[in-house]
Formats: structure tokens, sequence, C-alpha cells
């Protein structure tokens, strides 16, 4: 065993065909020690080194049921924070480059959402009134809040019937940070987009008038994802008219008009899970991340399906895109010599409020 850690910046010229058989080796020595998780939006040569992958719901769950003493989170900072409140005390999570963060978890933070508590608490009795929901993409002291108030997280698969809860405990709901996926899942709740306010969370009150507060059913964080944004209704308008039996598929993380053209709305699960499905033959359009679509293009091919991406730019989350073969293989190197690089671990005292929110939404 090496006495200390071993230097990343060596693996930084390996080519990516090293790392894949260093990170074979390194995965056959650490056997079911080790367990790999990785996002649908990971590049093929992380992806496929996964044990498990997922949208967030289900690695979630695979985290909490795993027995690995070492648990590999190939996915953005906070899925691995959810990996670290959910497994046991003993259990190690480990994401292979820490600046893979989610631009959009970090449109808000925790003096935001308290001011913006406080400033709600002016007009109204938050505490009896509002629900507040954090989308799992979000900061760990953000679920923290929830659990602490009456709160729950949720994910894009199960958002509606979060929001559902939320309104059985209390008459509104404050869903911070997406508003897209906030906004998208009150109109399927039939709840008009005047009762869903924006919540602008640079400007006092949201920029919001008392009126506007007291006659809302959601108010909605002002956060977006900036790989969703990328989608537009003309884009879907151009395919229709170039491919009149296509489909077209949009995570719930794109706007309302895009959802609103789109056949069908949902997590990066339940996408893999429709064009899988489909008939052999059938043409799809898709507005959500790169890697992901050109996965299901490929795989697709020989069922004769065409996949393609939503937009004409080809952009991709660049923060997932940081975990690298490099990363992969340095990470696990270290482990098999008894070395924990980039561990994630959340502080107790923020851990267990933000567990009796991952608890609530599990419970539903
Ligand atoms: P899913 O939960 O659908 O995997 O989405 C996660 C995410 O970050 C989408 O941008
Ligand atoms: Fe965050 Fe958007 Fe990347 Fe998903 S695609 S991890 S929401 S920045």
């Amino acid at each position: 065993m090496a006495a200390t850690a071993i230097d990343l910046q060596p693996y930084a010229s390996l080519d990516d065909e090293d790392c894949e058989q260093r990170i074979i080796k390194a995965k056959q020595t650490l056997g079911d020690r080790l367990v790999i998780l990785g996002h649908h939006y990971q590049r093929d040569e992380v992806f496929k080194h996964a044990d498990f992958s997922g949208d967030s719901l289900k690695l979630s769950r695979e985290a909490a049921k795993s027995n690995a003493e070492y648990i590999v989170f190939c996915g953005v900072h906070f899925m691995a924070e959810v990996a670290d409140i959910i497994s046991r005390p003993d259990q190690i999570v480990l994401l292979p480059d820490l600046s893979a963060g989610c631009a959009m978890a970090d449109m808000a933070d925790l003096d935001q959402v308290e001011r913006a508590w406080t400033e709600l608490s002016s007009v109204l009795d938050a505490e009896q009134s509002i629900t507040p929901v954090t989308y799992i993409n979000s900061a760990a002291n953000l679920k923290s809040f929830c659990g602490k108030h009456g709160g729950v997280v949720c994910t894009s698969t199960n958002a509606q019937k979060i929001i559902e809860w939320s309104f059985a405990q209390r008459e509104k709901v404050l869903f911070f940070p997406d508003q897209h996926l906030g906004r998208n899942t009150g109109v399927k709740m039939d709840i008009p987009l005047e009762q869903m306010v924006t919540w602008d969370y640079d400007q006092p009150m949201g920029g919001l008038t008392p009126e506007d507060i007291r006659q809302a059913k959601i108010i909605l964080w002002k956060g977006f994802c900036s790989v969703h944004q990328m989608f537009k209704p003309e884009q879907i308008e151009n395919f229709r008219r170039e491919t009149p039996n296509g489909k077209v598929i949009s995570h719930p993380e794109a706007s309302y008009e895009v959802c609103q053209l789109s056949d069908y709305v949902g997590s990066t699960e339940f996408i893999i899970k429709t064009i899988t499905d489909s008939e052999p033959g059938s043409q799809w359009l898709v507005g959500t991340e790169l890697n992901l679509v050109n996965r299901l293009h490929q795989t697709l091919a020989d069922e004769n399906k065409t996949v393609q991406f939503m937009s004409p730019m080809l952009c991709m989350c660049s923060t997932m895109f940081r975990i690298d073969p490099q990363h992969l293989a340095w990470v696990l190197e270290n482990l098999v010599e008894g070395h924990v690089v980039n561990q994630i671990s959340v502080a107790e005292d923020v851990a267990s409020n933000a567990r009796i929110a991952l608890q609530r939404m599990f419970d539903n």
C-alpha cells in the first residue's frame, strides 16, 4: 500500500483505452466492496463501467440498498450527497471529480431560501400554509430545510405524487430550484398558470406583491437548467413539418411551451423506457441531454428507430462531463491502495433533517 494517496496529475495524460483497462482491473480487485452508480447523462466511456445506471430516483434507491463499502457516484454532487445521506454511516461515497456540480442546484442556496421563507412569513403564516418542496437537484442543506419545515424532496419521476402529498399537508407549495419542473407538474395537476407565480430570488419579496402570494397555489423558484433551456418550440415545429409521423419526448426541466408541444414528458428513465418500448422504425425527437440521446440513437439503430436531439446546438451537461475515465481510474486505483480520495460527506446535523425530507419522498 502506498503511504500517501496517488496523485491525479499523471492520469491526465492517459488515453481512454489505458484508463478502461485500469478501471476494469481495479473493479476486479475491489470486487463487491465497490459499487459504481452511473447517471444516464454520463459519457459512454464512464457509463459502461456502472454496476447500476438510472435516473436520480433509481440511483438514490440503489445507494440506499447497496451493501458495498465504497459507492462511487458517476453523476453530479447533489446525487453523491443523497447517496451519503441515505447510506449506512460505515459506507463511503466518492465523486470522481469534485467540480461536477449542477448549475441548476446552485441557483438556490440556504440564505436565499431562508430569506424567502421570512419574506413569505410577512404575508402569511408560512409554517401553517406552505409546504417547501425541493427538487433532488439541490444542496443537502436545502433538503434539510425541507425536513425541518414539514417539506419533502421530489425527483422528475415522482414530482406529481409529491406535490399532491404536499397539498394534502398545506394549501400552498414553495417549489425550488427548478421553475420548469414545478410549472409543468402543476399544469398536469390542472393548476392554472396564474396560480403559479415565479419567485425572483434577486428581488425583494421575490418581485411579487402580497396579493400575488396570497392567490398563488405554487410559488416557483426562478431556477432553470441551462441544458434544457436550449430546447425551443420552433425545433419541435420543424421536426413535425419534416417528420409528420414522428413523436416528441421531453424532460420536464424543459420549458412549459416545449412540454406542451411534446407528445410525452418525463424523467430520463421514462424517456428511455418509452422509446425502447416503441414500435420498430419509429422516429423520435428528444429534449434531454446529448449523451443519453446519442446512446439511445446508437442502441436502437438496429430496430431502425431514429432518435434525434432536439436542439441544433450539440449542448451537453458540462458538469456531468467532468466525470471522465481518467478521474474514475484515479479514484479506483486509490481505493485499491487503501486511500479514499474525493469523499462526499454531509455533516450529520444537515443530514438528519435532509434524511427526513428524503424519507417522506420514499414513503410516497
Ligand atoms: P432525472 O432524475 O430524470 O435523471 O434527471 C436528473 C437531471 O439532472 C436532469 O437534468
Ligand atoms: Fe443539473 Fe441540468 Fe446538468 Fe441536470 S442537466 S445535472 S439539471 S445542469
